[in-house]
């Protein structure tokens, strides 16, 4: 059997731990690197017993050798209160992450995928957003650590591939939702699951008109699978996101409908350079990849919310 041999930096994490998972159901050979940050061995426990899975603790800051087929760069943390706890560590992460996987991937020929993200769009000034527009971003604010650290790694990609050759792909991942998220990561949907689930007020910010699309992890696995999968000479950039639109009283509305929880909604300033809508455009995933997200967000919330109600009452 033509087993590949494939790297996950940050295969701990939330997203990582799902493509793990699906990389060795399909028979390959994984190997997860992650320094645990954010990520946790809880996440890959239900793994550990494969003798095709094997788990490293190292930082992507660090050079790291290993022979492998192609290369999966998710390492870095995701939530905002995580990215600006240590905001040079943060772009540390992104950078010398990606050009020590980009010169790894140079000397192996291997393929490697960098995990991207919306925030390269910034506050959009273009509604929905299509991989041509270049974004709104600041470049000093307090959520530049990630934006501009995944900008310059999205130049790295580009630029070791137009220089050196290097098989890179690139996917620009909207929010996503799903099992294994952290409880603490005070992302929105974990946020409002968290908080319905304990009876706690739900909170807010701004009006709650802002609005936000929501992808359900197994629907981001399957792009990345497939991104992975083509032509040498397609390095996207690609989004892959949900295109189905909620504004966050929607989404409240809806976790309290299927948590049956009695919680109060609160409202709260809204943080500096927090987005106002965010949208992907996969007109180019629909046509490249063959890909469209399908499970809608009632789904996908059942199960997230039948995951940590699980994690809450360990
Ligand atoms: N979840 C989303 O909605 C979303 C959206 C856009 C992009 N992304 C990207 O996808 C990737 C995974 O995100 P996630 O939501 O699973 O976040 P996560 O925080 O759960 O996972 C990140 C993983 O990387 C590890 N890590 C962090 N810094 C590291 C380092 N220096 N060395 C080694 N490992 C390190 C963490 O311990 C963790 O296991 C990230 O690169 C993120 O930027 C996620």
């Amino acid at each position: 059997m033509n087993r590949k041999k494939i790297l996950v930096t940050g295969g701990a994490g939330f997203i990582g731990s799902h493509l793990c998972e699906r990389l060795l159901n399909e028979g390959n050979e994984v190997i997860c690197l992650d320094n645990y940050f954010t990520g946790s061995k809880d996440n890959i426990i239900h793994l550990m017993n494969n003798p095709y899975f094997e788990v490293v603790r190292h930082d992507v800051v660090h050079p790291f050798h290993i022979d492998v087929d192609e290369i999966y760069n998710l390492a870095c943390p995701a939530s905002p209160v995580h990215y600006q706890y240590n905001a040079i560590k943060t772009i540390k992460t992104s950078v010398m992450g990606a050009i020590n996987m980009l010169g790894l991937a140079k000397r192996l020929k291997a393929k490697v995928l960098q995990a991207s993200t919306s925030e390269v769009y910034g506050d959009p000034n273009v509604h929905p957003q299509p991989e041509s527009y270049w974004g709104n971003v600041n470049p000093i604010g307090i959520r530049s650590c990630y934006d501009e650290g995944k900008r310059c790694a999205e130049t790295l990609f580009v630029d070791y591939h137009r220089q050196n050759g290097v098989r890179a792909k690139l996917v620009r991942i909207f929010n996503t939702y799903g099992p294994h998220m952290n409880p603490n990561d005070g992302r929105v949907v974990s946020n409002f699951i968290v908080q319905a689930l304990k009876g706690e007020d739900i909170t807010i910010y701004g009006d709650g008109n802002q609005t936000r699309s929501f992808q359900y992890v197994d629907d981001l696995v399957e792009a990345m699978i497939r991104m992975m999968a083509t032509e040498d000479s397609f390095i996207g950039p690609v989004n892959t996101g949900n295109p189905g639109e909620f504004t966050m009283l929607e989404l409240a509305t809806l976790v309290l409908e299927l948590t049956g929880s009695k919680s109060k909604l609160v409202f709260q300033p809204l943080p500096s350079d927090d987005p106002r809508q965010r949208k992907p455009d996969i007109t180019l995933a629909k046509e490249k990849l063959g890909w469209e997200p399908k499970i809608q967000l009632r789904e996908g919330l059942i199960t997230t919310i039948k995951y940590f109600d699980e994690v809450l009452k360990k």
